[in-house]
C-alpha cells in the first residue's frame, strides 16, 4: 500500500503542470500574436519568459492562465482540460504588474480576498492570510490601507494575494518592472526561495537579463512578427539563491550569453 502511495504521489510529481502543444493565438482583429508554441513546463521548474516587446511573452501566460484560449493548437494542465485546475493540488494564481488591490480595504482584507470569494469560513481564511504575510514579512503592515504602503510593499501584498490559496502554480507578468533595484533584488531573493521550498512551478515574464538569470531555472527566449519561441537557455545553478550567485563570474558569464541571445532575438523580431 505504501509502495503504491509512492508511487502515486512520484507520479503527480513528474506530471507536467502544463503541456502547450502546438498552440497558436491570432487575435480578433487579424494580429497572429503567437505562432504554434510547443512547451512542456516541468513541476518545480522557475520559467522565464524574456524577449522583445510584443513578442507575445502576456499572450502565453495569458494562455497558461487561460485567460485566453488558443486559436489552434491545444493546452493541458495536470494532463487535462482546465476544469481540472482549482482542485486540491492544482491551484494557479496570477500576479499582475499592477498590484490591482482594493484601496477601501486594509491590507488582510485584500489577502483574503480569494479566500472570501470562495466562501472559506472567516477563522480560517483570517489565519490563512496571516501566514501569507507573514511569509512576505508584512505582518505589521495588515491594518494599513494601500494608499500607506510604498510600491515594494504593495506588491509584497499582492504576492502574498497569490499565494493564500496555497497555489501550486505561480503566474507572473512583470511584477517587479516598477520597482527600484534594491527592492526588486530582495524580492526576487524573497520569491525564488520560497518557489524553492513549496515546490512552486512559477513562469514568470520580465524584461531584465539579471532577473531571468538570478530566478530561473530554464528562460525562454522569444521573438516578434510573429510571436516565437527562439531559444532556451538552462541556468544550471542549485536552489537557494542569494547575493553570492549575483556577485559570481558564473552569473556575469550567463548574464553575457542570455544577452547574446536577446540581441539574436531582436534582430529576428525586425519586420522583412
Ligand atoms: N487583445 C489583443 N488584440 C489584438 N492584438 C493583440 C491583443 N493582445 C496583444 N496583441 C498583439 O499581440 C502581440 C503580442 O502582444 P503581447 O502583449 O503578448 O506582447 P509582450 O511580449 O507581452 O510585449 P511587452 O513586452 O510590450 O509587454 C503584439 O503585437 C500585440 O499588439
Ligand atoms: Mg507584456
Amino acid at each position: 500500500m505504501i509502495d503504491m502511495l509512492d508511487q502515486t504521489a512520484t507520479t503527480i510529481s513528474r506530471t507536467p503542470v502544463v503541456e502547450i502543444l502546438s498552440a497558436e493565438k491570432i487575435f480578433a482583429n487579424g494580429v497572429r500574436g503567437l505562432d504554434p508554441i510547443q512547451l512542456s513546463i516541468r513541476p518545480g521548474e522557475f520559467i522565464s519568459l524574456i524577449g522583445p516587446s510584443g513578442c507575445g511573452k502576456s499572450t502565453l501566460l495569458k494562455l497558461i492562465a487561460n485567460l485566453i484560449e488558443p486559436t489552434d493548437g491545444k493546452m493541458l494542465w495536470w494532463r487535462g482540460d482546465f476544469s481540472k485546475v482549482g482542485t486540491i493540488g492544482r491551484q494557479l494564481a496570477f500576479v499582475f504588474q499592477d498590484p490591482t488591490l482594493m484601496p477601501w480595504s486594509k491590507v488582510d482584507a485584500n489577502v483574503r480576498l480569494p479566500l472570501d470569494l470562495a466562501g472559506m469560513p472567516k477563522a480560517e481564511a483570517r489565519q490563512r492570510a496571516e501566514a501569507a504575510l507573514a511569509h512576505v514579512g508584512l505582518t505589521q503592515a495588515a491594518k494599513r490601507y494601500p494608499r500607506q504602503l510604498s510600491g515594494g510593499m504593495r506588491m509584497r501584498v499582492s504576492i502574498a494575494r497569490a499565494l493564500v490559496t496555497n497555489p501550486d502554480l505561480l503566474l507572473m507578468d512583470e511584477p517587479f518592472g516598477a520597482l527600484d533595484e534594491f527592492t526588486r533584488n530582495k524580492l526576487d531573493e524573497d520569491l525564488v526561495n520560497l518557489c524553492f521550498e513549496r515546490n512552486l512551478t512559477n513562469v514568470f515574464v520580465t524584461h531584465s537579463i539579471y532577473e531571468a538569470i538570478f530566478l530561473s531555472t530554464r528562460i525562454i527566449v522569444m521573438a516578434a512578427n510573429p510571436g516565437r519561441i527562439f531559444a532556451e537557455y538552462i541556468v544550471d545553478e542549485p536552489m537557494p539563491r542569494n547575493d553570492n550567485f549575483r556577485r559570481s563570474d558564473r552569473f556575469g558569464d550567463m548574464c553575457r550569453e542570455l544577452s547574446a541571445l536577446l540581441s539574436d532575438a531582436s534582430l529576428a523580431s525586425l519586420k522583412p
